[in-house]
C-alpha cells in the first residue's frame, strides 16, 4: 500500500490507481452450504456439503493474496469454515472455530470471511468447525507461489490434488450424538476415500481411483512412504521407493556402517 500512496502523492493518480487494482490479488468465492445426496457402497444418503461437493470446491490463490469467501448456509443447523494453517494474525475473525471465535452461521444466513493469506504457500485445506461437519464439508486450498517468485523446488510438470477422507454410512450427526449420550467412542468410518470415491476394493464404487505421481530424486537410499496416520499405515496405505546409486560418489550413498544392526 505503501507505493501506491506514493504514486498518489506524485499524482500518477491513474496508471498507480491500475497498479493497485493489478497488485489487490483479492479472490471471491461463494460456497452454498446445502444438503446433497450421495451413493457410496451401494446405500444413498444425505449429507451437507459445499455446493454440493464431495470433497467441496478448491480454491485457488497465490501468496499474499486475500480470499473472500461468502458462505450462505441452505442446510439445517449452524455451520463456520476454518482455512486450517492460514495463520491470519489479528484476524481471528474469519479464523472460524465455532463458538470461539464466533457463533455459527444460522440456517438461512451468510457470513463472508476475509482469509488474508500472509507467508503460507502450498496444499492446505478448509473444513467446517462444527462438531462433526468436517468429515463431509472440507476441500483444498492451494497457495501457488507469488506472481514473479517460482516454487522452492523444480517446477512439476502437473499438479493433482489428493484429498483423503473417510465415509460413514450412517448420518453422521447422528453418529455422534448418539456417541456422545452414550458416553462411548463413536463407531468408526466404513471405509477411506481418495477424492471423495472408495476406490474399487469397495462395492459400488464408481470409478478406480489412482494417480500418477512423477517421483524426481537425486538422493539415493530407500525411502518409506506412508500415510501420517499410524493405523492407516497398517491398514496398508505405505509403500518403500528405492532409488539406485548413481554414477559417482556425490550421487551415491555412503557405505553402511559396520555397527549397523544385522537382521539375522
Ligand atoms: C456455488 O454455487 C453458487 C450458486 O449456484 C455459485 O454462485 C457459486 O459460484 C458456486 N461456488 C463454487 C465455488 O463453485
Ligand atoms: C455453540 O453454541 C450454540 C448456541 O449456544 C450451541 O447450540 C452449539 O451446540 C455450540 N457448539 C458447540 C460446538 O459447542
Ligand atoms: C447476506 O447477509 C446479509 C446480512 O449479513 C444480508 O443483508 C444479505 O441479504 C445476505 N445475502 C444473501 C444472498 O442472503
Ligand atoms: C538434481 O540435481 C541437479 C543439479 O543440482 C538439478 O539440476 C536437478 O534439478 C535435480 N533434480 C531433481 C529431480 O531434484
Amino acid at each position: 500500500m505503501g507505493i501506491c500512496r506514493l504514486g498518489f502523492l506524485v499524482g500518477f493518480l491513474w496508471f498507480m490507481a491500475m497498479d493497485c487494482m493489478a497488485q489487490s490479488n483479492t479472490h471471491h468465492y461463494n460456497f452454498v452450504l446445502q444438503q446433497a445426496q450421495f451413493t457410496r457402497l451401494c446405500e444413498t444418503k444425505t449429507m451437507l456439503t459445499v455446493n454440493g461437493s464431495f470433497p467441496g470446491p478448491t480454491i485457488h490463490a497465490r501468496r499474499g493474496d486475500t480470499i473472500y469467501v461468502n458462505v450462505h448456509n441452505e442446510g439445517e443447523y449452524g455451520v463456520t469454515i476454518h482455512w486450517h494453517g492460514v495463520k491470519q494474525p489479528r484476524n481471528p475473525w474469519s479464523d472460524g472455530p465455532e463458538n470461539i471465535t464466533q457463533c455459527p452461521i444460522q440456517p438461512g444466513k451468510n457470513f463472508t470471511y476475509e482469509i488474508i493469506l500472509s507467508n503460507e504457500e502450498g496444499t492446505l485445506w478448509w473444513h467446517a468447525h462444527s462438531d462433526w461437519s468436517r468429515a463431509t464439508v472440507h476441500g483444498a486450498l492451494v497457495i501457488s507461489p507469488a506472481r514473479g517468485t517460482t516454487y522452492p523446488f523444480p517446477a512439476p510438470d502437473a499438479e493433482q490434488t489428493i484429498i483423503l477422507g473417510s465415509w460413514f454410512k450412517g448420518d453422521l450427526k447422528e453418529i455422534i450424538d448418539d456417541a456422545l449420550a452414550a458416553g462411548i467412542g463413536p463407531e468408526i468410518s466404513n471405509s477411506l476415500t481418495i477424492n471423495g470415491q472408495p476406490g474399487d476394493l469397495y462395492p459400488c464404487s464408481a470409478v478406480l481411483m489412482y494417480s500418477d505421481v512423477k517421483y524426481g530424486s537425486n538422493f539415493s537410499g530407500v525411502w518409506f512412504i506412508h500415510c501420517h496416520l499410524e493405523r492407516h499405515s497398517s491398514w496398508g496405505m505405505d509403500t518403500v521407493l528405492i532409488v539406485r546409486n548413481g554414477k559417482t560418489r556425490a550421487t551415491s550413498m555412503r557405505p553402511p556402517p559396520a555397527s549397523l544392526p544385522s537382521c539375522s
